[in-house]
């Protein structure tokens, strides 16, 4: 079983600030680092980490070699990945001293999908291998439409979310990857178990899971229910957490069907994701979040 990701491929500009910038504010970062990103290019990372067999598609301009290159160095398959003629998407992201972060984006070469190159990507997969999207890359419906056609399991993760995801075919989704916003969003409900409440009622055969931040996460299928608390570490930067997430917690999925299991190793991965700095840099190897002591936060 393989799994193909279609998203973004992104340059992380990261400026350490000591709070987020303000209208009208002219502020000085502390430090300058630049790292391989993109919400896509992070989950194949996981993915791949946590040891699925996976394929990455998506597009860089001609600046963006680092970022096959880091796929590549994760053990992702890049003969998907395509070169066009616009400048490799990136990523404007502040890291304030909590840890937290805010993000402008620049889609770049990942606005330029085309219905040639979907048809040529998903020739290469068959019934019953996963396909996991994100929302940083245009057409996006087609890309749904096709490949569950075509008998793919779709893994959705609605981030950023915005008015696009209303307009796809959402009955078409096996796995949703949801934070509260987005399950607000979806749902038109706001307390956690509305939300799963809603959308449990309105798509019966999907999974879904639901993360809380310092609240941990939650599983949900029909009536079931799985609770999952965080793991406690020194917050260095949130970047690449829900992704380092998404990712471990998909590949374990595939490689167990066991729910519980899945959202255990996703929330010690990305625990470790949240002590280091960058995107896919702070992604963890398996062996490390198998082996990390890590303590689990009271909630
Ligand atoms: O989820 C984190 C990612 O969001 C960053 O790597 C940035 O590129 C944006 O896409």
């Amino acid at each position: 079983m393989k799994v193909l990701n279609f998203g973004s491929l992104n340059m992380d500009m990261v400026y350490q600030m000591e709070h987020f910038i303000r209208s009208g504010e002219t502020f000085a970062a502390t430090r300058l680092d630049k790292f391989p990103g993109g919400k896509g290019l992070n989950q194949s990372i996981a993915l791949a980490k946590a040891g699925a067999c996976t394929y990455h598609a998506g597009s860089i301009g001609a600046d963006g070699g680092l970022l096959t290159e880091t796929l590549q160095a994760a053990g992702v398959d890049t003969r998907y990945v395509r070169t066009v003629e616009e400048v490799t998407g990136h990523a404007v992201i502040q890291v304030d001293r909590t840890g937290e972060n805010s993000i402008i984006l620049y889609a770049g070469a990942n606005g330029t999908v085309t219905s040639e190159q979907i048809d040529r990507v998903l020739a290469g997969f068959s019934a019953g291998d996963y396909l996991i999207l994100q929302n940083e890359i245009n057409k996006l419906d087609e890309i749904m439409e096709k490949a569950y056609a075509a008998g793919l399991k779709i893994v959705l993760n609605p981030s950023p979310m915005n008015e696009v995801i209303q307009t796809l075919p959402l009955d078409k989704v096996s796995v949703f990857m949801l934070n509260e916003i987005e399950g607000a969003e979806l749902a038109g409900e706001s307390e956690p178990e509305r939300i799963l409440s809603v959308l449990t009622d309105k798509y019966r055969e999907a999974e879904f899971v639901l993360t809380l931040g310092g609240k941990g996460s939650i599983y949900a299928k029909g009536e079931q229910r799985i609770r999952q608390g965080i793991y406690k570490v020194q917050a260095v930067d949130t970047t690449a957490a829900g992704d380092t997430f998404t990712g471990y917690f998909i590949s374990t999925l595939m490689q167990t069907n066991e729910p519980a299991r899945a959202l255990d190793i996703a929330a010690r991965a990305s625990a470790l994701a949240v002590s280091r700095k960058g995107a896919a840099p702070s992604i963890p190897d398996r062996e490390e979040v198998e082996q990390a002591a890590l303590p689990k936060a009271e909630n």
